[in-house]
């Protein structure tokens, strides 16, 4: 019997990277099975039901599903956070989990600093607007994401800072980023904050009252991580309270209406989580956790599993 691999994507690739994922599977010998757009929980614990991989997006793998799959080795999430996957559940049924770090990052970087001139230019209301230019940004977490807002904020001519306390600081300054020692640091120096913190349980709720209120005149939050950061009850607030801050976000949050409805002209939400949702994200994410599902089938290789 065929290895069998399945796309379970609530939120499908492009064309394109479908078609690589199944050059690689097949050329393996493996064959290609594909969940797109599924609307319920039980079409996803039906397909998992007998597949040895899984490539998934922020598709939930919680422990309802990990046990429904009872062939599964292992579920790569082709992109980086993988806050979306029971670790406990995928180790304890000894599934391996992977993610592709970087392959969608530059994908990730272009939406924030796009997001983040859609704020300057009054969400392109035909007003005048001001420039990033010149201006200080602060990159929260110096990941493959953040490194690449870096450089392309560079390119804008902003001033970078970062704050992450797992990244060394000569190694920031080498990269002509400037390091602080403390997210308040970071928030009081920018009047931009580019948010890449992952959703841990240290993380939610983190970004609250006391640390935006550090923020200078004129300040905007970009948010292209995810919405648990964010403490939304006193965003509310502080957003009530600071009528020069603007909040752009990838991740709808839950008070969307509620957001809407108060802070028009300083607040925007996609309408689902598009920083990934590009042709060369699709593929270099996709491909990669296909080829990363060869390889651990194939040769036993664990370069990028994520749990025990
Ligand atoms: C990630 O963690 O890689 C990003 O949030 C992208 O998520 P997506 O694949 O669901 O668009």
């Amino acid at each position: 019997m065929s290895v069998k691999v399945l796309i379970a994507t609530d939120k499908p690739f492009a064309a394109e990277a479908v078609t690589g994922i199944r050059e690689v599977v097949e050329q393996a010998g493996f064959e290609l099975v594909l969940l797109e757009k599924y609307t319920e929980k039980k079409q996803l614990l039906d397909a998992v039901a007998n597949v040895d991989a899984a490539i998934i997006r922020s598709d939930i793998f919680d422990k309802e599903v990990l046990d429904a799959a009872r062939d599964l080795k292992i579920v790569v999430r082709a992109g980086a956070g993988y806050d979306n996957i029971d670790l406990d559940a995928a180790t304890a049924n000894g599934i391996c989990v992977m993610n592709t770090p970087g392959q969608n990052a530059n994908a990730v970087a272009e939406l924030a600093l796009g997001m983040a001139v859609y704020a300057v230019r009054n969400f392109y209301n035909g007003t005048s607007g001001s420039e990033l230019g010149g201006k200080k940004i602060g990159i929260h977490a110096y990941g493959n994401v953040g490194r690449n807002v870096a450089r392309i904020a560079k390119g804008f001519n902003m001033e970078v800072y970062a704050y992450d306390p797992f990244f060394p600081a000569e190694a920031l300054e080498k990269e002509g980023v400037k390091a602080v020692g403390s997210a308040e640091e970071l928030y009081s120096a920018c009047q931009f904050v580019s948010l890449h913190i992952p959703a841990t349980a240290e993380t939610k709720n983190s970004i609250n009252y006391s640390l935006l209120s550090k923020m200078p005149k004129k300040a905007v939050l970009i948010n292209t991580a995810r919405k648990e950061v964010i403490d939304e009850a006193e965003m509310v607030k502080f957003m009530e309270e600071r009528t020069d801050f603007k909040y752009v976000t990838d991740i709808m949050p839950s008070n969307h209406a509620e957001m809407t409805e108060k802070f028009a002209g300083r607040y925007f939400s996609t309408p689902k989580k598009m920083g990934a949702q590009t042709a060369e994200a699709n593929i270099n994410a996709g491909i990669a956790a296909a080829k990363q599902i060869v390889d651990f089938i194939k040769n036993g290789n664990e370069k990028f599993r994520v749990n025990k």
